[in-house]
Order: structure tokens, then C-alpha cells, then sequence
């Protein structure tokens, strides 16, 4: 029997989703699966990327490459599609038709494809603080070494974290491969949780980690 795998997030449900967004769940999401792709286009993925509001982003500021973001929580991935779809006609607006979603865990998409990114972005990754629950921390050797195979040639991992522990945890991991990393400063990237996290001003670390 195979492994059973360690949940590396949280809840896959939170409050109730409109009845629109079911629509688009139902119509539009698996028309956007990155599994309809060719594996020879240029793309960039990000993964966890809640809300979605840094995906965005990098669809308008990428037009011609395939913007692919996985998350299972599915309430994140229904704000999404309420933002790139036209509210009357329900279709997916210009500016995002580069958008594929995947609603589950990245793990699984990676195992089901052979594409290769050219960036991998993971923004505030679950930092899951107790000790007991450190196994559930997403970015370790392992899940590294599989980001690692799905770049292209001078592809990167760029990771930004405000949880300081999780950053030096994740540079140790680090230590138990091959890659290389730097940690350079970034201008500040906006995303939901970073801009709940306001009050707190902690600032975000980032790590570059190359091939
Ligand atoms: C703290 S939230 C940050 C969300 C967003 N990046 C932001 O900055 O607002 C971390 C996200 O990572 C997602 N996540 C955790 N494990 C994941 C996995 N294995 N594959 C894809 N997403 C995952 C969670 O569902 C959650 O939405």
C-alpha cells in the first residue's frame, strides 16, 4: 500500500461559497486545469496562493506565458474565479485567459506532469509553529528536491516568509540538497496575508533558490 502523505494545509472548506462561484467551480474550473497544457509552454507557478491576489499579478504582468496556481482551499480558489471571470457573462476576462488552476494539493499536480517552470513562487507558506506539527511543514528537502525537477534551465524557487523560524528551518533543509539559494531582499509582494499581517509588521524574508 502506498504511503499515506502528511497534509501540509489546513482546512479545504471555510464559509459558505455563493451560488456563482459554485457555477464557476462546476463550469469554469476544469475548462483552466493546467493538466490540459502542453508541457512546452512557458510558465510560472505559485503554489498556496490563497485569494489569489499576487497570481493576478503575475498573469497581467506576464501575458504571454501559462500562469499556473494550485490550492485546495476552496473557498480561496472560488474568490479567484469571482476575480478573473466578467461578472454578466461568467467568461474568463482577457487579461486572465493565461490562468490555470489547480484546486488541490501541488504535490499531486507535479506527480501528473512533466512541465517545467521558469519561476515557483510560494508566498507565506503554512509555517504550522508547534513542534509537534512540524512534519506538516510543506518545504522540506523532499518537496524541494521535486520543485527542483520542474524548473527550466535558470528557472527559480523565490519563497517569502514573515514566520523568521520557518525561513532558517527551510535554509537547513536546504543544506540536505543540492541546491543553491540566496536570500535577497525583495520589495515588499502583496498578498491577503501578508496585508492581514500589517498591524504586526513583521517583515517578510525571501529565499531564491536555483538549480
Ligand atoms: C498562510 S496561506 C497564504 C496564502 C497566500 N499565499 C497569501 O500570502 O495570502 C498558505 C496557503 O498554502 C496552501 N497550501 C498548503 N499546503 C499546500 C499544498 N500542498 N499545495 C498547495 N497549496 C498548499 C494553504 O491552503 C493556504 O491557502
Amino acid at each position: 500500500m502506498e504511503k499515506q502523505e502528511i497534509r501540509t494545509f489546513g482546512r479545504r472548506h471555510g464559509k459558505k461559497i455563493s451560488a456563482r462561484q459554485q457555477w464557476l467551480i462546476d463550469n469554469i474550473l476544469p475548462k483552466i486545469s493546467p493538466l490540459n497544457e502542453s508541457d512546452n509552454t512557458v510558465k510560472i507557478l505559485e503554489i498556496g496562493f490563497g485569494s489569489g491576489e499576487h497570481l493576478r499579478e503575475l498573469a497581467n504582468q506576464n501575458p504571454e506565458k501559462i500562469i499556473v496556481g494550485a490550492e485546495p482551499f476552496m473557498n480561496g480558489v472560488a474568490s479567484l474565479l469571482s476575480a478573473i471571470t466578467n461578472i454578466t457573462t461568467n467568461e474568463v476576462l482577457s487579461e486572465y485567459k493565461n490562468i490555470r488552476i489547480f484546486a488541490d494539493d501541488v504535490r499531486d499536480l507535479l506527480r501528473n506532469t512533466d512541465s517545467k517552470f521558469e519561476q515557483i513562487w510560494v508566498l507565506h507558506p503554512d509555517p504550522w509553529p508547534k513542534a509537534k506539527h512540524e512534519k506538516r511543514r510543506l518545504l522540506n528537502a523532499e518537496f524541494l528536491k521535486l520543485l527542483s525537477n520542474h524548473l527550466t534551465n535558470s528557472g527559480e524557487i523565490i519563497i517569502g516568509t514573515d514566520h523568521w523560524e520557518y525561513f532558517d528551518w527551510i535554509q537547513q533543509e536546504l543544506q540536505k540538497t543540492n541546491l543553491k539559494f540566496s536570500t535577497p531582499d525583495i520589495a515588499t509582494i502583496h498578498t491577503r496575508y501578508q496585508e492581514k499581517n500589517k498591524a504586526g509588521t513583521i517583515a517578510p524574508k525571501y529565499l531564491v533558490i536555483k538549480n
